[in-house]
């Protein structure tokens, strides 16, 4: 995740009105979510991958919970996409077509299932696995077993009819056979077979059409073709994963018999599924699905578990725009292979120097990658990479892009060298030096150009002092024409607008966009000043709880490393760094012009409720919780400022008691400890009740 996507840190109180912050973190989100919606439904050519686009809308969502005044009704967590394109008629879904919450590991899903249980206030639920294929999901209504409307998801109350298209897919049935209910509604996932991926691609370049950039945008894409005989052309193909709605006929009692009976009425259902009764064995199933992953002629991006039982998906319904009752597990990181063109060396903004590869751009899981991430000089030679080498490239989530290693069928010419790495700083050519304990190369010339360049770059970020107009370009012109040559100057820059005017391709509404942003960035909050001084190590999360503590600039300054290392989650590391750069005369000099010109924030959320109950209570856990997991609970009694340790003694003040509690409950009731339970404990911390025998 770059610093420009870091997710805003709020304060998790529901009674306060939201920061100036949050209402425009809420806004962008909304801009950024609803243009990759359209991007991603209407014009079938994603800008980023689902999840990222997942990243964004849980943030949104909880940005949304807190502060419930920022849910707009165009807020794209009112609705589950996008609206239907033009050209196909609208259909209403009879019942909402849904999505799928995510999750990304074991500990993800074990929540999951346990919050799932919970809410039905069971302790087991049969599950069932699906290969999460990657395509696009319809909706078939079948009249007396004759098809009779299949509509897209659309924004999953509204999609659009396209039944004459998915007429022409071989793989529906354009007729049901044996006892099937008269108004009967299937639902799955329409794909494009990856070996025809190709060579639908190739027939398009060679008519002069652009190329799809994956098999779910090409089926997406040829599925909504207004005219129907150019779907016909398509070789798409179906699984059912799903009834939807079903007149009043005797329903299935689980997910497993509604699936048969869609075969038996003749509709295809993936052969792969699994039956799971525990987390053990959904975990089973996902390892064997992601092993026979490539075997597969259509893309799968996951695993679909679900609640077999169809009474038990009712009770636990949906929220939002998921259903309670299934979950996806998605695989992680996505691969391709591609051209290492060339190795390039970047001077960061402290003065690390970092190099990056230029790729021959390729799509990997949804997104065109053309650099990547080398780390520093170590790795170039330990994975032997060379200017010209096939190598295969990786991403994972929102990280970037990385280089995992050689193709196994790279080929190297005679030409082929080691790269060589610079000696001095490619920048202002000097030394350059690489510690022992660093595996960074670092210039340490102060006023190395590039260094200052990269930190104003940084200072304007979106999650810094968010100064828009002051992008790479201008972070680059300002200090080499004279105009900048340290931060504070940025705030004096208003009296040289005539200046800035004869700067090329500058122009008024630039200039003045500029100097705007420049003029509202004064009023950032002191965490986001503190991230914005780029100071080593300090990233936005840090800079939270640093501001949180002491509250203004010169406290900050005046910071002692005991007290910045008796800030939870503050190391000796940043201690140590922080102190280093207040300790030097340049860096006194910058805060001090910052605060001459009136930058000079204080840090206003609230201080913790130093009234809770928990407040210096001392707890022990025994036994296993069921509704929170140890550790849950562990952060909740630290963050009210509790202490939990692991033996009870006459010191403690609640024993907290789990089932299958052990020795230390007896220990406990001898030496009259206060005992209580889950749910007392959760009243405890949730609302102050202080539990009474
Ligand atoms: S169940 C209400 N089962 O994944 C639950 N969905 O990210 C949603 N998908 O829109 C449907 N394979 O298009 C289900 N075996 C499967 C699936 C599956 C792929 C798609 C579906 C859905 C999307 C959610």
């Amino acid at each position: 995740m770059s610093d420009q996507d870091s997710p805003l840190y709020i304060e998790p109180s529901s009674d306060s009105s939201p920061s100036d912050e949050v209402i425009k973190r809420a806004a962008r989100l909304r801009v950024e979510i609803n243009r990759a919606n359209t991007l991603y439904y209407i014009e079938n050519s994603p800008e980023i991958d689902d999840a990222q686009w997942d990243a964004r809308m849980q943030e949104l969502l909880s940005l949304e919970a807190t502060y419930p005044e920022l849910q707009t009704s165009d807020s794209p967590t009112q609705r589950i996409g996008s609206a239907p394109a033009s050209g196909f008629e609208e259909v209403m879904h009879r019942l909402p077509m849904l999505s799928l919450g995510n999750v990304f590991d074991e500990a993800g899903l074990r929540n999951w299932y346990r919050r799932t249980l919970a809410f039905l206030e069971i302790d087991h639920a049969s599950m069932v696995c699906e290969l999460k294929i990657d395509g696009l999901a319809i909706a078939i209504t079948y009249v007396n077993g004759v098809l009779d409307r299949a509509a897209t998801r659309g924004d999953g109350i509204r999609g659009e009819d396209v039944t004459t298209n998915v007429r022409t897919i071989r793989s529906v049935p354009l007729k049901l056979s044996g006892d099937v209910p008269s108004d009967l509604e299937l639902r799955g996932e329409v794909f494009l077979p990856k070996s025809k991926f190709a060579s639908l691609n190739s027939e398009r370049e060679q008519s002069g059409l652009p190329a799809y950039v994956n098999p779910r945008n090409s089926a997406s894409g040829s599925l909504r073709q207004l005219d129907s005989t150019e779907t016909a052309k398509r070789p798409l193909d179906m699984y059912f994963y799903s009834l939807g709605y079903i007149d009043n006929a005797v329903e299935p009692k689980s997910h497993s018999e509604a699936l048969d009976a869609i075969k038996e009425w003749g509709g295809r259902v993936n052969k792969w599924t699994r039956n799971a009764e525990t987390v053990e064995e959904v975990m089973t199933a996902i390892a064997n699905a992601s092993l026979i992953r490539d075997t597969l002629d259509y893309d799968i991006d996951g695993v679909v578990i679900k609640i077999n039982s169809l009474a038990l998906q009712k009770r636990l319904g949906y929220v939002g725009r998921d259903p309670r009752w299934a979950i996806a597990f998605k695989f992680p990181a996505e691969r391709a292979e591609t051209t290492l063109k060339a190795i390039h060396v970047n001077v960061g903004r402290t003065g690390a120097l970092t190099p990056w590869a230029e790729l021959e751009p390729v799509m990997v899981g949804g997104v065109t990658v053309g650099r990547a991430t080398l780390h520093n000089k170590d790795e170039i030679a330990r994975k032997d990479l060379r200017e010209g080498d096939r190598v295969i490239v990786q991403r994972a989530g929102d990280v970037i892009p990385q280089i995992v290693s050689i193709s196994s069928r790279n080929e190297r010419n005679t030409q082929s060298a080691p790269f060589q790495f610079p000696e001095t700083c490619p920048s202002c050519q000097a030394i350059t030096i690489q510690s022992i304990d660093e595996a960074v190369t670092r210039c340490v010339n102060g006023a190395c150009m590039a260094q200052f360049e990269r930190l104003l770059q940084h200072f304007a970020s979106r999650s810094a002092m968010d100064i828009e107009g002051l992008g790479e370009r201008v972070a680059q012109d300002l200090p080499r024409l004279g105009f900048v040559s340290n931060i504070a100057d940025l705030y004096r820059l208003h009296n040289r607008r005539d200046e800035l005017l004869k700067v090329d391709k500058m122009g008024e509404t630039r200039v003045d966009n500029l100097l705007q942003a420049i003029e509202a960035s004064r009023s950032q909050s002191l965490p986001r000043l503190l991230f914005a001084l780029g100071i080593s190590g300090v990233g936005s999360e840090s800079a939270e709880w640093i501001a949180h503590r002491f509250r203004n600039l010169t406290a900050i300054q005046k910071a002692t490393e005991e007290e910045l290392l008796a800030i939870d989650g503050i190391g000796p590391t940043i201690a140590s760094t922080l102190c280093e750069y207040f300790a030097l005369e340049q860096n006194q000099k910058l805060v001090e012009d910052l605060m001459k010109l009136g930058i000079n924030p204080f840090d206003q959320t609230p201080k913790p409720a130093d009234e809770h109950p928990v407040n210096g209570m001392l707890f022990v856990i025994t036994g296993k919780l069921e509704i929170m997991s140890r550790a849950e609970a562990q952060n909740q009694i630290k963050e009210l400022g509790g202490k939990v340790t692991s033996s009870v003694s006459k010191k403690t003040d609640y024993v907290v008691k789990g089932t299958d509690p052990g020795s230390k409950l007896d220990k406990a009731q001898q030496i009259g400890i206060h005992i209580i339970d889950e749910g007392q404990f959760r009243a405890l911390i949730g609302k102050g009740v202080i539990p009474v025998d």
